[in-house]
């Protein structure tokens, strides 16, 4: 049994979903909890990012989880939704977290096509970017998906204050388990506390 299933054990016994704060933005960042995630994503499910801003943490989970699940990545920025849509991403940024050991070499294998030494770029391959679907999502106003598992990291920091509440209070009515961020949990502690059983953290990264 995982330390997830001990507190998710709980959520379910206390009759709420559950949220879980973790570290910081990055290819596969807190990659000792990722085998923890992954246990949420079976074949066939369905994921949403929220707020996913330049994308590495939805290609990680693309790259790990198995080709049925779908993945709905929205932000609240064009912007930032076209550049992941066009998935290059340069390569010294991903060399750079392969060698930290974060996102692994077989990683890398799974997301992008093969490139040359001398190639400064990667790009995503056709197959994972046709299981993500990019949307503009406004967290504050637009509608929230059905899906099994949520991603809402490092995002809340990001929306006024008078709106947090009622964000983390859409998310818990949802009844999907969350994971954010330590920002998220760091400054607004109290709503998810009021709404989640918390997962405490095993990274303060
Ligand atoms: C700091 S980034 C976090 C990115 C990623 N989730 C992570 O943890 O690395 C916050 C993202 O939230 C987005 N954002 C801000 N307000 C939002 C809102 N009301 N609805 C949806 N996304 C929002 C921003 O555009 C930005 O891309």
């Amino acid at each position: 049994m995982s330390f997830l299933e001990d507190y998710t054990g709980a959520a379910r016994a206390a009759g709420r979903p559950w949220v879980w704060s973790t570290g910081m933005t990055d290819w596969a960042r807190d990659p000792e909890l990722w085998p923890g995630f992954l246990e949420f994503v079976p074949p066939n499910s369905r994921v949403w990012c929220a707020g996913i801003a330049t994308g590495e943490e939805v290609i990680t989970l693309a790259a790990r989880t198995p080709e049925s699940v779908s993945i709905i990545a929205t932000d609240i920025r064009p912007d930032a939704l076209e550049a992941c849509e066009a998935g290059k991403y340069p390569k010294a940024m991903v060399d750079a977290a392969i060698a930290d050991g974060d996102f692994t070499q077989e990683d890398a294998r799974r997301a992008f096509l093969p490139s040359r030494a001398s190639d400064a770029w990667l790009q995503v391959t056709p197959a994972i970017l046709e299981r993500i679907t990019w949307a503009r999502g406004d967290l504050i106003r637009d509608l929230y998906p059905e899906v099994e598992l949520i991603f809402c990291r490092n995002t809340l920091h990001m929306i006024p204050a008078e709106d947090r509440a009622s964000v983390v209070r859409r998310l818990a009515h949802t009844r999907t388990p969350v994971i954010i961020g330590k920002s998220d949990f760091q400054h607004m502690h109290q709503y998810w506390a009021e709404e989640f059983q918390l997962v405490p953290s095993l990274i303060l990264s």
